[in-house]
């Protein structure tokens, strides 16, 4: 695994990637695991952002309603309840690590991209095999999975998109500053369908 080393801290990098990744996105879009709602701030005006979220708040059930033309699908990315082909881009930010089965959501995300349609993700990954961060995320991950929305921090996310048949995939692993950056590598990319 080659992991690039950056200044900026995972929030600061969150920003960032939000602010290009999902500034970049147009048509419908459909945001999996879309949490308290961060991604409306950062989509096009004029893009229709789609939430899917099992157990939507009240914060993310006010995003919706307040960006006009947008949905909220209160289902799981494993049973994603929309036709074939029939959103533009699909964002997947710090989710992978939480969903039951990623290889059948990412079978769901194709499923439901149009052809040539893109996808989008930024994702904290197991640290490499062997490391004291990795041992660390071992010891870790009971207490996550149980009370931090089933969050598994030793993921192997970009094998698994890898080998989830998409076309230029594009994925970058980074190490971000501070004391998460150590204990936790994050990947960024994109990939179009
Ligand atoms: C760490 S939060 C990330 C929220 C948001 N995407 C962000 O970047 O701030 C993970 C989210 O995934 C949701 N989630 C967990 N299991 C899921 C599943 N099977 N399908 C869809 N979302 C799921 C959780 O409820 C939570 O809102």
């Amino acid at each position: 695994m080659e992991i690039q080393r950056i200044d900026r801290t995972v929030s600061q990098e969150r920003e960032r990637w939000h602010r290009e990744a999902l500034g970049s996105l147009s048509g419908r879009v459909l945001d999996i695991g879309a949490g308290s709602g961060i991604s409306a701030a950062f989509l096009p005006g004029d893009a229709v952002w789609i939430a899917l979220e099992p157990a939507p708040s009240r914060r993310l059930k006010r995003a919706v309603a307040g960006r006009p033309g947008s949905r909220l699908l209160a289902a799981s990315a494993e049973q994603i309840p929309l036709e074939d082909a029939s959103v533009d881009a699909v964002v997947c930010s710090m989710v992978l690590c939480s969903v039951d089965d990623p290889q059948r959501v990412l079978a769901q995300v194709r499923r439901v991209v149009r052809p040539r349609g893109r996808i989008v993700f930024l994702e904290h990954v197991g640290a490499p095999p062997g490391s004291g961060a990795r041992r660390i995320q071992g010891l870790i991950a009971p207490a996550t999975r149980r009370f931090n929305s089933g969050c598994d921090p030793r993921r192997e996310t970009a094998s698994t998109l890898r080998s989830a048949g998409f076309s230029a995939l594009e994925l970058r692993t980074l190490r971000t500053a501070g004391l998460l950056g150590g204990l936790a590598p994050v990947i960024e990319g994109r990939a179009v369908v």
